[in-house]
């Protein structure tokens, strides 16, 4: 069985991917697990907050890879799928689906957020900080679209939602059997998987790049798992998961 990396749990920190590039710039190499019970400073895509209140999961993977950036950016596919996985556990299955590219959600509200930072590591090769919020047992109000948590859709055999010790315990696990999968066997059964869990691959899509928005129609993903978006014009544009902030 795939072994996890450790997972630390703080009381507080300001947010775990800040916590991670610290002490990636300060030469560790992990993999490590940072959690913590709260989080002063969460940070979501696109420069906004990630709500923290405590008894949600907020965590996030610090390692370090050789691997080029473009693949590197891969490991996003394996957040999601894990993130998945725990929700699986949990809540009717059917409910879990993941947003391309990396949001997962239950009965279509969004329960998840991955966002990966990097930067070149001290010791050569890059850093990878892949944070990753879980909503456990309450759902921020709100926000832009309609969240929610894994408390509002547990299995009728499931009393309460886990504990952030047991889910962060359960999120490194998951990971690791996933990594495991794509040291050994590459990115293609990885994208197979994601791909059927995932909505958005097929019919009207919006990409928001930066301060950039692409609107077209989504035609599947590439095999680097960039989505293949056909522009009004006609011309098939691919964005990656790593593009998308
Ligand atoms: C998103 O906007 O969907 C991504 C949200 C990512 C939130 C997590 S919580 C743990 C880690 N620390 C942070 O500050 N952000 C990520």
């Amino acid at each position: 069985m795939a072994s996890a990396a450790p997972v630390l749990l703080l009381e507080q920190t300001d947010s775990t991917n800040a916590e991670a590039r610290r002490r990636a710039e300060a030469g560790e190499t992990g993999p490590l697990w940072i959690t913590a019970r709260r989080q002063t400073a969460g940070r979501g895509r696109r420069g906004r907050s990630w709500a923290s209140d405590s008894g949600n999961l907020f965590g996030t993977l610090l390692l370090t890879t050789r691997k080029a950036p473009a693949e590197a950016a891969q490991i996003t596919f394996i957040a999601a799928l894990s993130v998945a996985d725990l929700l699986d556990a949990y809540a009717p299955p059917s409910l879990v689906t993941i947003k391309w590219p990396n949001d997962v959600m239950l009965a279509g509200d969004k329960a998840s957020g991955v966002l990966v930072e990097s930067g070149s590591h001290p010791a050569g090769g890059l850093w990878l900080a892949v944070g990753i919020g879980v909503n456990l047992a309450s759902a921020p109000t709100g926000t832009e679209r309609p969240a929610t948590c894994l408390a509002q859709h547990l299995r009728g055999d499931v009393g309460a939602p886990p504990s952030v010790e047991t889910a962060g315990a359960r999120l490194a696990q998951a990971f690791a059997v996933w990594l495991e999968r794509w040291r050994t066997l590459g990115f293609e059964p990885i994208l197979d998987a994601w791909t059927a869990r995932t909505t958005g691959l097929k019919g009207p899509a919006t990409a928001r790049l930066g301060h950039e928005t692409v609107e077209g129609r989504a035609e599947g993903v590439a095999p680097d798992g960039a989505l293949r978006l056909r522009l009004a014009d006609g011309t098939l544009r691919l964005i990656s998961a790593g593009d998308v902030f």
